[in-house]
């Protein structure tokens, strides 16, 4: 799956092909929805399932930690539908992955219709836990097991996604001061609802039912009251019953305790044409103490008229100051999201292959890269096709795609491997398909645009390891983000992701075809600290295919050549600087 950095429709048609196991840090939760926990639409309301998920979550992250956990994270959550009351909403959540002291937890919840006997799923999300100081310090995680293809390929992506976490307040922050993503705001008309009237204030006590046994307030709960405030925030612009669409990254920056007030604070803070930013903020106080800062949220809503689509919305006249900022800033976030909804969470037919790599984008685009690269290479249906002095050549055949990997061992520490083969502009030093590499930009320590040049289409391979010479026809250029990653944890491979993107700025250069690679790149296994288990993979783009097929059919063994080319640079560059 070159452009889906999750699971897909495909694979999961190839996990019930997988033995069934029982994960031991699976918990299960099945609730009737009753008309108490339901709005004035009679649908569930999203705060409640809100706590319901978290508390299925906590549960499954206590089960593999042994120990009390609290809520630190919970990624951005988009609600494909709504539940009625006296359908049966199923949860289940397990551990992905443990880290040090904190684990991310993987949340389904789907939705059961009794009477049809339909199920369809509703959302799903990944919550980070962190477990509770003991007395005697810190709790250190035991690992997670990974038993099915399933369970490998979350526990490999989960590393990818973490990073992204623990920068995303700092790349929000960065892009938010962008003034290319920021609009001036435009001259209201005289029906545009003035926000302070959408302005919504209310205070909560902590009480024990809120609380796990800890007295440390459940993340369920603080969600579920901000929904809350956000819902009438949004009403009171509408005038009407809204539905929550989508919110953004949680993150509990501190802990609240039974006893505790909680300071809810929502407004409007843009409204599009069909749908509209609320912002929420969550302070605790207790008795004399200051504000403590909690939490802050941003989450969409929508009006849906009486076929289910979305309303036109009136705008919005923001206040002077804060909410001018805060207007610029949610057409700033509206684009992060959709670019994050389209390159993190489409199919992959629906994303074509050289997304435009902007700012705005990047963050997506890197992880995408990586984490396509990571679930393809945590298949285990690859076959070996042929083995020439212990280079063996293994293919791939999915529904919608032909992928090759070409493995070895190398009598080289993987760290020094890592190097070479992550700097792309020094590829052209032993693969002959490169003819050209450049460094166009470096996106941050981890990711690079390069421009390379590979002999023609037709005559020469693309794209790929191998290349024959001697081409006379059109070059072939190739504008690939490479995105490299140590390993997060003991037994994780090195990792150089390959794929295309477009860039506006740079233009196809005369006499070049522009050609695209889907999903390629090394994974780097350090075996022993003086060699390296080395693969490398490629997911066949249309110009690749032809020759991918000559290789496997035994018609050429050009992937070999390439190979040892590859690894006799590395072994000649193991203790010098490259050149
Ligand atoms: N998302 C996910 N994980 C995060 C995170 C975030 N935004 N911020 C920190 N973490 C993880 C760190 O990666 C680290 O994990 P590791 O040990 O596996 O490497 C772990 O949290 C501890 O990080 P550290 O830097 O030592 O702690 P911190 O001072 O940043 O505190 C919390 C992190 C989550 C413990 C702290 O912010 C907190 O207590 N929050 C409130 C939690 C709570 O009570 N929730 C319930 C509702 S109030
Ligand atoms: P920012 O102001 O940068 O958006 P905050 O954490 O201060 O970040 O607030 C988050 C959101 O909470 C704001 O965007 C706003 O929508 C809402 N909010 C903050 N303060 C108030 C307030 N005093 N009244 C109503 N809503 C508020």
């Amino acid at each position: 799956m070159s452009s889906v950095g999750r699971w897909g429709e495909e694979d999961e048609e190839e996990e019930e092909q997988e033995e069934e196991h029982s994960n031991p840090t699976e918990v299960k939760m099945c609730k009737m929805v009753m008309p108490g926990h339901a709005n004035h639409r009679h649908e569930l309301s999203v705060g409640q399932l809100l706590k319901w998920m978290d508390t299925t979550a906590c549960l499954s992250a206590e089960r593999h930690a042994g120990c009390p956990c609290v809520t630190a994270s919970v990624d951005d959550i988009h609600f494909e539908h709504t539940i009625g009351v006296g359908q049966v909403v199923n949860i289940k959540a397990k551990v992905n992955r443990a880290f040090n002291t904190s684990m991310e937890v993987g949340i389904v919840v789907s939705c059961e219709d009794l009477f049809s006997g339909r199920s369809w799923r509703v959302c799903h999300a990944y919550a980070t836990f962190v477990t509770q100081r003991s007395a005697t310090g810190k709790v250190q995680l035991k690992p997670v097991q990974q038993v099915s293809q399933r369970e490998q390929v979350e526990h490999s992506v989960a590393a990818e996604r973490r990073r992204m976490r623990l920068i995303h307040h700092d790349i929000i922050k960065d892009l938010l001061a962008n003034r290319d993503l920021r609009q001036e705001v435009e001259p209201q008309s005289q029906q545009a609802v003035p926000a302070e009237n959408t302005r919504v204030e209310s205070v909560e006590l902590v009480l024990p039912p809120h609380a796990n046994h800890q007295v440390n307030t459940f993340g369920g709960q603080i969600m579920a009251w901000m929904v809350n405030v956000a819902t009438i925030a949004a009403s009171r612009l509408s005038n009407a019953h809204p539905t929550l669409r989508t919110i953004d990254m949680f993150h509990f920056r501190g802990p609240s305790h039974v006893g505790d007030r909680l300071v809810l604070k929502a407004i409007v803070n843009n409204a599009f044409k069909h749908s509209m930013e609320v912002g929420v903020c969550a302070e605790a106080y207790k008795g004399e103490e200051s504000l403590r800062h909690i939490n802050s949220a941003f989450m969409t809503f929508e009006v849906l008229d009486q076929h289910g689509k979305p309303r036109a919305l009136p705008r919005i006249r923001p206040e002077p100051t804060h909410g001018v900022r805060r207007y610029q800033e949610a057409i700033a976030r509206k684009k992060i999201r959709l670019d994050r909804k389209y390159i993190i969470s489409c199919k992959q037919t629906e994303v074509p292959l050289s997304v435009p790599w902007d700012l705005s984008n990047q963050v997506y685009l890197s992880y995408n890269n990586v984490s396509a690269l990571k679930v393809l290479a945590a298949r285990n249906t690859w076959e070996l096709s042929s083995e020439k002095n212990k280079v063996k050549l293994f293919t791939l055949e999915q529904k919608r795609a032909l992928s090759i990997k070409v493995e070895n061992q190398v009598e080289v520490p993987a760290e020094r491997a890592f190097t070479l083969l992550s700097d792309l502009s020094l590829r052209v030093n032993w693969d002959p398909n490169y003819l050209k590499c450049e460094l166009i930009r470096r996106v941050d320590d981890d990711d690079f645009l390069y421009r390379v040049v590979t002999p023609s289409v037709g005559q020469d391979r693309v794209g790929a390891l191998p290349a024959n010479q001697g081409s006379g026809g059109m070059s072939q250029e190739f504008i690939l983000l490479a995105s490299r990653r140590r390993p997060c944890d003991e037994g994780d491979a090195y990792v150089v992701a390959l794929r295309s993107v477009s860039l506006p700025s740079i233009p196809p250069s005369e006499g070049c075809h522009q050609g695209e690679v889907l999903c390629a790149g090394f994974t780097i296994l350090e075996l022993t600290a003086s060699s390296s288990l080395i693969c490398y993979y490629n997911q066949a783009s249309p110009e690749v295919l032809p020759y991918i097929s000559t290789d496997i059919a035994g018609l050429s063994s050009t992937f070999y050549q390439t190979f040892c080319s590859c690894s006799q640079y590395l072994t000649r560059n193991r203790d010098s600087p490259a050149p």
